[in-house]
């Protein structure tokens, strides 16, 4: 089964992602993820996408679509994977039609998780994220079991350099801008499903289920 996960930034991706994961036991890919680990390491792409991810705007789509290309071929792919985060950009939604076209594939489910822009600012504030794992908490509406340390992996949390207020304002209008079209997109290709993101983390993730299935 392969999904892409689409919606405003703190939609709730990553949280619904890591759920889909555990249950139907496919990987998450988190272009987010990749680029803060490897901002974390040190490594060239971290730097080149570092100055973009901290003004809000989207890394220039030659340096994601290679990766998204190379990553979908990993062995654990096999059954399929969760797509956190790409496409976001007309663009970059050609161009996996194109790569799985061209591998006579394609995806199965676009899920938007559609959240008003007022809910948003208020969940970025409260998100902690933990960049060794990529699991994401919230102080008040999900919590780790011990303040400041992951659950999975007992790593420390943190806040993330993009979710200042003006920044998520940024991210915000590049959403409706470059991302929000592939809305249309998806719909035109008669795969989108459409889910209410402002309800509490299981009731989300139990109107995907259904959609998944069991
Ligand atoms: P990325 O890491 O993908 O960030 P984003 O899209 O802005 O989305 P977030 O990860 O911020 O939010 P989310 O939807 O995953 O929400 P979450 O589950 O954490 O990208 C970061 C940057 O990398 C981009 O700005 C760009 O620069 C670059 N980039 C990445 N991919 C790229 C690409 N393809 N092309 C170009 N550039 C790219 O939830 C948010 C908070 O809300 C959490 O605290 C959570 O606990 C809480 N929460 C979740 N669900 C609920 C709920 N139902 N009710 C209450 N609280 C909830
Ligand atoms: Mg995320
Ligand atoms: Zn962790």
């Amino acid at each position: 089964m392969k999904i892409i996960m689409l919606g405003a930034p703190g939609a709730g991706k990553g949280t619904q992602a890591q759920q889909i994961s555990a249950k139907y036991d496919i990987p998450q890919i988190s272009t987010g993820d990749i680029f803060r680990a490897n901002i974390k390491n040190n490594t060239e792409l971290g730097a080149k996408a570092k100055v973009y991810m901290d003004a809000g705007d989207l890394v220039p789509d030659d340096l994601v679509i290679d990766l998204v290309a190379d990553r979908i071929t990993w062995d654990d792919c096999k059954d399929g994977y969760i797509l956190d985060g790409f496409p976001r950009s007309i663009p970059q939604a050609e161009a996996l039609d194109e790569i799985l076209r061209s591998r006579e594939d394609k995806v199965d489910y676009v899920l938007d998780i559609d959240v008003p822009d007022e809910n948003i600012i208020h969940r970025m504030g409260g998100r902690r994220a933990c960049p060794n794992c990529g699991a994401t908490y919230h102080i008040e509406f999900n919590p780790p079991k011990v303040e400041g340390v992951c659950d999975n992996c007992g790593g420390e949390l943190i806040l993330r350099d993009d979710d200042k207020p003006e920044t998520v304002k940024e991210r915000l209008t590049v959403y409706h801008d470059q991302t929000q079209p592939l809305i249309d997109y998806y719909e035109k290709e008669d795969i989108l499903e459409s889910v209410d993101g402002t309800k509490e983390i299981d009731d989300v993730f139990n109107q995907i289920v259904e959609i998944l299935g069991e």
